[in-house]
């Protein structure tokens, strides 16, 4: 990809998120998951990026998705849902993909039961954004889009 073209992210879905809008509400809010793909692509418009998501009921096409971004995409977004807590397989594709990856949670997993308290794919993500609800997808694109650039610029030939 070179220096000028669009950034590509991909965001891509964990299962259940098909649900959002009316699964817990209370929880996951009212957003759908059409509404935020829209405020996502919208937003990297703006920035001058393209952004394409997927959405996904099924471990091994998420890795699928991953695998398939490596040539396509420069960065990820991701919300694994619960296959955040329970899925070594998505944690190895993002490993040995090596894209720069950003891990979001609408709901902070922090402040709800134990056993979401642990990622096992946070420790090959950049980072985690949790608790902000649709936000917390606005912020993990806004990381996504600066950490490419940041690439992009320590990347550039200097000038003679
Ligand atoms: C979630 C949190 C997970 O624990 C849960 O299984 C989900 C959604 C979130 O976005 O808050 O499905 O990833």
């Amino acid at each position: 990809m070179s220096q000028n073209s669009p950034i590509r992210i991909l965001v891509i879905h964990g299962p259940n998120l098909n649900l959002l809008g009316t699964r817990q509400p209370e929880i996951y809010g009212r957003t759908t998951l059409a509404d935020i793909n829209a405020l996502l692509r919208r937003r990297a418009q703006d920035a001058g990026a393209k952004l394409d998501s997927v959405q996904s009921n099924v471990e091994g096409e998420i890795v699928t998705h991953i695998q398939n971004a490596a040539t396509r995409y420069e960065a990820i977004v991701i919300n694994p849902a619960a296959y955040t807590h329970t899925s070594i397989a998505i944690r190895d594709a993002i490993e040995a993909v090596g894209l720069p990856t950003v891990e979001v949670h609408l709901s902070n997993v922090h402040a709800r039961e134990p056993f979401r308290h642990t990622s096992v794919t946070a420790a090959k993500c950049l980072g985690q954004i949790c608790g902000f609800g649709a936000q917390s997808y606005s912020l993990g694109l806004d990381a996504a889009l600066a950490h490419v650039k940041g690439l992009r610029s320590s990347n550039q030939e200097p000038i003679s």
